[in-house]
């Protein structure tokens, strides 16, 4: 397993980024990387793919020095979800095995957020989340019997930024930063 794939997706994520394009360029051009990264299911090395079995994993692959992105590896266990949640920067997900739900929410004139549809993620497909148009949202393991992988990549280090969970019923949030649980990342050069 030979995390070769990776290290020419982070080339081609930094080439991209230098030129400092506007958002709605990152994610279309980001979607379409990222899409070639998904789409062979072959160089995710085995310890970034193990789930936890009470709750989803989150193990970091690359956090780019200057903090212009960082790829994340989401492993879901059977039946595991996150709450209502943002991130505060531009987001694609990219899936790699299994599947997963993406529900969208939409906050409403009273402060409280109502869930829009769900969209099934299969493998090789990829969504995408923004605070300029779709930041909130809810993600659940398609399955109840088995893992799912998702591959996620923020315009920041994701695992450092300030975000919230959200109560949907009333609206009320709380601060939270996520981490990493893995304490060393993948070597992209060997
Ligand atoms: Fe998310």
């Amino acid at each position: 397993m030979s995390p070769s794939s990776l290290l020419m997706f982070v080339q081609e994520m930094s080439r991209m980024l230098q030129g400092k394009p506007k958002e709605p360029e990152i994610l279309a051009r980001g979607s379409a990387l990222l899409a070639t990264l998904v789409a062979n299911d072959n160089w995710l090395p085995e310890q970034f793919t193990r789930p936890h079995l009470q709750h989803y994993q989150q193990y970091l692959l690359y956090a780019d020095p200057l903090d212009l992105f960082s790829i994340v590896s989401f492993v879901w266990g059977p039946g595991q979800k996150t709450p209502v949640h943002d991130h505060m920067t531009w987001g694609l997900i990219g899936m790699l095995r299994g599947k997963e739900v993406d529900t969208h929410y939409h906050k409403q004139a009273n402060g409280s957020y109502l869930p829009g549809e769900s969209v099934v993620l299969l493998p090789g497909q990829v969504g995408s989340v923004s605070p300029a148009t779709h930041d909130v949202h809810e993600v659940a393991n398609f399955y109840q019997d088995r893992t799912s992988i998702s591959i996620h990549v923020y315009g920041g280090n994701i695992g450092r930024i300030n975000r919230h969970v959200f109560d949907p019923a009333t609206g009320t949030s709380k601060s939270f930063v996520s981490g990493y649980c893995n304490s060393v990342v993948p070597n992209l050069w060997k």
